[in-house]
């Protein structure tokens, strides 16, 4: 064990090497319960060795930092510096986010997926989607600003593509389709779940330290003011590619009716099949169909999920990744994707004081016309978009809020509207330049 442990952080075994958990789709509920019971075990023992269980940079006193002030960390583990009960809770609510549900469990009468995994799982459980359909979300919504409507009576803001007749062929319920009303539909990849927890706990002042009023490209930031059901308070959001979602138990309620169709004490109410009450009926289980047991064990295991760790910055290769840094804020990428904030207090250890290098505001931008998508989430309009965080870029498989684009390039040749001149700089920049810049977002 300890030599092993040595070997991560003098860096001979990069987490890109390190294979990622698979989470065994169609093996049925047995060989996913048998992967969340026998992967964590494994894992814990291992990491339990290595002293406080790794992530974060800057992060906590146990881990030992490596020459590059970074701790290599196996994607998907625990935050450095968490308790025993903390660490007890994150392998409790891994299980429960890797489990999958079923309609005797209250998934449906329509729904996305039966369990979050099923969406959350590029590189490690947690991550962001790895493919085009199921991870892949569509939103609809008709109208803009005062006239705006998220068209709830025909089964909106959220398309359910999939139904109870999944299980059952005589099941009246039809899987939604895009009713004709819509006028913007916009498709939304999963997000990876990696140092949510962190991105969480930065006060809220921090975030609007990030305003800007003056800026010489044009660039704003606007905070997604949003009340939060759980606390009935007015609060920043900082989840979802609009930010729409202020703490990880609202969006653990939220997306497990929206895309489970499992109801919680907070979203008491199963969705109406494209709008249309009557078909509620088919779903027999009581609301909540959770006791709100399984939000608490999402949100655990979230909020304790480790930040991807950075590329070792000090290996032989690792020059033209630093110049890219430079290179990055020079031509004021940097201004929207903010390379560092900081968490206040909090109530556990492992989260407080703590260096967050997310690479994003958490702010709302004018993208202009080529991201626009029209629809609108709180005070977001149909062209804003939350500074998309950068980190753990390295595992992802699809780029923006669509997953449009594959590659990097084309990632950052969408950017227009207040990030309209830092995308030109970049595609000014020499060509040993832009290698460098994209060999740094590459180390992310
Ligand atoms: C059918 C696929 C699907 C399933 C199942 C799913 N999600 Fe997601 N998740 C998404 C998509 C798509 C987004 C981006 C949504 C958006 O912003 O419009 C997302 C975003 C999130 C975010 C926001 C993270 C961030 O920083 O933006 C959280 C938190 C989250 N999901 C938690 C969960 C939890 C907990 C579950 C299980 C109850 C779950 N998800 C199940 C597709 C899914
Ligand atoms: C005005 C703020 C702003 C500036 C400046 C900016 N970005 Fe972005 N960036 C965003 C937003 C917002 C998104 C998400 C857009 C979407 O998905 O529709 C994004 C997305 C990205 C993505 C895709 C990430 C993902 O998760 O899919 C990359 C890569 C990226 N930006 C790199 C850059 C680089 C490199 C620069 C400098 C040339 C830059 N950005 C400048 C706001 C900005």
């Amino acid at each position: 064990m300890k030599a092993s442990c040595e070997s991560k952080q003098t860096g001979k075994e990069p987490p890109s090497r390190v294979k990622p958990e698979s989470v065994g789709r169609g093996g049925g509920k047995a060989a996913l319960r048998m992967a969340a019971t026998i992967a964590p075990l494994g894992m814990m023992l291992f990491l339990g060795a290595c002293g406080g269980g790794g992530g974060g940079r800057g992060g906590g006193a146990a881990a030992t930092l490596s020459a590059t002030g970074t701790i290599e960390t196996v994607l998907g583990s625990f935050l450095s510096g968490v308790s025993q009960t903390e660490q007890a809770n994150f392998v409790k609510g891994r299980e429960a986010f890797n489990q999958t549900e079923t309609p005797e469990d209250g998934v449906g009468p329509v729904f996305n997926g039966t369990s979050c995994s099923e969406c959350h799982k590029q590189g490690a459980i947690g991550g962001a989607g790895d493919n085009l359909t199921v991870s892949r979300v569509t939103r609809f919504g008709a109208g803009a600003g005062a006239n705006y409507s998220d068209l709830t009576v025909f089964g909106g803001p959220t398309l359910q593509s999939r139904s109870l007749r999944e299980f059952d062929p005589n099941s009246p319920v039809p899987p939604e389709t895009v009713p004709p009303e819509a006028t913007h539909v916009s498709h939304r990849i999963a997000t990876p779940l990696f140092g949510a927890g962190l991105m969480e706990a930065i006060p809220e002042s921090e975030l609007l330290k990030n305003v800007r009023t003056h800026d010489p490209d044009g660039i704003k930031g606007k905070p997604n003011w949003i009340t939060n059901p759980e606390t009935n308070r007015r609060e920043i959001g900082r989840f979802g590619w609009k930010s729409q979602i202020s703490s990880l138990t609202f969006f653990a309620g939220d997306a497990y009716l929206n895309e489970m169709g499992i109801t919680t004490p907070n979203f008491v109410h199963d969705l109406p099949p494209q709008g249309n009450p009557a078909l509620l009926g088919a779903d027999t289980v009581a609301d909540p169909e959770d006791d709100g047991e399984d939000v608490i064990n999402f949100a655990n295991f979230m909020r304790l999920l480790a930040p991807p760790s950075r590329a070792n910055l000090m290996a032989a290769d690792a020059e033209p990744a630093k110049r890219g840094q430079r290179i990055f804020t020079e031509i004021r990428c940097a201004t929207c994707h903010v390379p560092a904030m900081k968490t206040g207090a909090n109530a556990s250890a492992a989260l407080a004081n703590r260096e967050v290098n997310c690479y994003s505001d958490l702010l709302l931008h004018d993208m202009g016309g080529q991201l626009a998508d029209g629809i609108e989430q709180g005070s977001a309009t149909g062209n804003e978009f939350r500074t998309a965080p950068l980190w753990g870029l390295r595992y992802r498989k699809f780029y923006l809020h669509d997953g449009r684009a594959q590659t990097i390039e084309d990632a950052i040749s969408a950017h227009s509207g207040e990030a309209e001149q830092p995308m030109e700089r970049f595609f000014r920049l020499k060509q040993n330049d832009k290698s460098d810049l994209l060999a740094f977002l590459k180390s992310l």
